[in-house]
């Protein structure tokens, strides 16, 4: 215990909060993001004014502030960073370059894949390109400042990416599920593995919050789509659901192989599926009331209109009056009160794996699968 303790107090430049006998509670300093929409705090709105549906209300309806954050308020990414350093997570193009504070940053872009585009007018932001992104900042940082070198160790190092590498396969690509498990699921977590890889070894980071694929076939966009019949008995799509945890099993499988590579970083998986899909049974209690229409949609069947790419949240569009009850906003992303419930499950530890404080270096389990 001790000389846990020394370890850790010889890197953290956080305060440090003893919550039981045993465990140390660590905040980290900083939240550095590398992920797509569902965690885009406003970068996508910054490279392209106006492009995007959620440049416009009633996008951030709930905080009365258009952001260009594909829901009606605040992400996981934000209620994190608020605990961690009291501020939501500052989207990376709103930096002044000249800037070279040590400030938590989010690198994601919405509509980011893992992989390079395989398709016309994608986001060039991928995964690679945003860790480039962040360590040419780490590098103006520890140019100028060498005292702030040695902060990015304490720093969370948020991953929240691959779900457009499926979801873009699906449509527009149209490869079978079959394909996408076999050809495109292989490249998604070896391409995963090398950024984290490239992060720890290149860019000092050493606690890392890996997220997994959340159920999107409990969502409006799968539900709304025909094709996709057979149902649970939560009421998600079979089929889509069996992709997503086909693609989480190989993200598992990577944070494992990461974890007896990298035996002195802290690869910490959150399981957003199993969470996403537990919240369904919990939903009532938690306040909900509806949990399988969008907010905001153009109308139909779990208001998600019929032939479009969303399920058409536009300007032109009346959202639900409470998006606090609903779990979808615009029929892909989700509100601001789900992802409030997701952070607290990551803060109480629920979902995670190991189930420890986020900044607590435990020994490597990576033999054990
Ligand atoms: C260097 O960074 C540290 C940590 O952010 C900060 O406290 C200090 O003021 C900085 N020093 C200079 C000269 O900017
Ligand atoms: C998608 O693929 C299926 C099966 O390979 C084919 O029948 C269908 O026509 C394709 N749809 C489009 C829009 O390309
Ligand atoms: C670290 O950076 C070097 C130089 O850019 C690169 O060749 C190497 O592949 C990187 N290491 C990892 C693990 O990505």
């Amino acid at each position: 215990m001790a000389s846990l303790l020394t370890f850790l107090s010889f890197f953290l430049i956080g305060s440090i909060v003893v919550q039981a006998a045993v465990y140390p509670y660590v905040i980290p300093n900083a939240v550095f993001g590398f992920t797509d929409s569902l965690s885009d705090t406003g970068n996508l709105k910054l490279a392209l004014p106006g492009a995007v549906d959620a440049d416009y209300p009633p996008y951030g309806m709930t905080i009365g502030e258009v952001t260009g954050r594909f829901s009606d308020g605040y992400l996981i990414i934000d209620f994190l960073n608020t605990r961690f350093t009291g501020v939501v997570e500052k989207p990376s193009l709103a930096r002044d370059p000249s800037d070279t504070t040590y400030a938590s940053l989010g690198f994601g872009s919405a509509g980011a894949t893992v992989l390079p585009q395989a398709y016309p007018n994608m986001n060039p932001d991928i995964l690679p390109a945003q860790v480039a992104q962040f360590l040419g900042y780490q590098q103006q940082v520890v140019s100028s400042n060498a005292t702030a070198a040695r902060l990015f160790s304490s720093a969370l190092y948020y991953v929240e990416i691959g779900g457009n590498d499926i979801n873009f396969a699906l449509v527009p690509g149209n490869l079978s599920y079959e394909s996408i498990v076999q050809n495109v699921i292989p490249r998604v977590v070896q391409s995963l593995k090398d950024s984290i890889a490239n992060l720890h070894v290149n860019g000092s980071a050493v606690h890392f919050l890996i997220f997994n694929m959340p159920a999107a076939g409990c969502t409006p966009i799968y539900l709304a789509r025909g094709e996709y019949s057979a149902k649970d008995e939560l009421g998600c799509v079979i089929d889509a659901n069996n992709l997503v945890q086909a693609f989480n099993e190989k993200i598992r499988e990577t944070v494992n192989a990461l974890r007896c590579e990298y035996p002195s970083a802290n690869f910490m998986y959150f399981d957003f599926y199993e969470a996403s899909v537990d919240f369904l049974r919990n939903s009532y209690e938690l306040g909900f009331v509806n949990v399988d229409s969008a907010c905001c949609g153009g109308g139909g069947d779990y208001n998600c209109k019929a032939g479009l790419v969303g399920c058409g949240c536009d300007r032109t569009v009346t959202p639900c009056s409470d998006p606090n009850k609903y779990m979808s906003w615009d029929g892909i992303h989700y509100t601001q009160h789900f992802y409030e419930v997701m952070a607290d499950n990551i803060l109480t530890r629920q979902y995670l794996d190991p189930p420890t404080p986020l900044l607590q270096n435990v020994p490597s389990t990576c033999s054990t699968y």
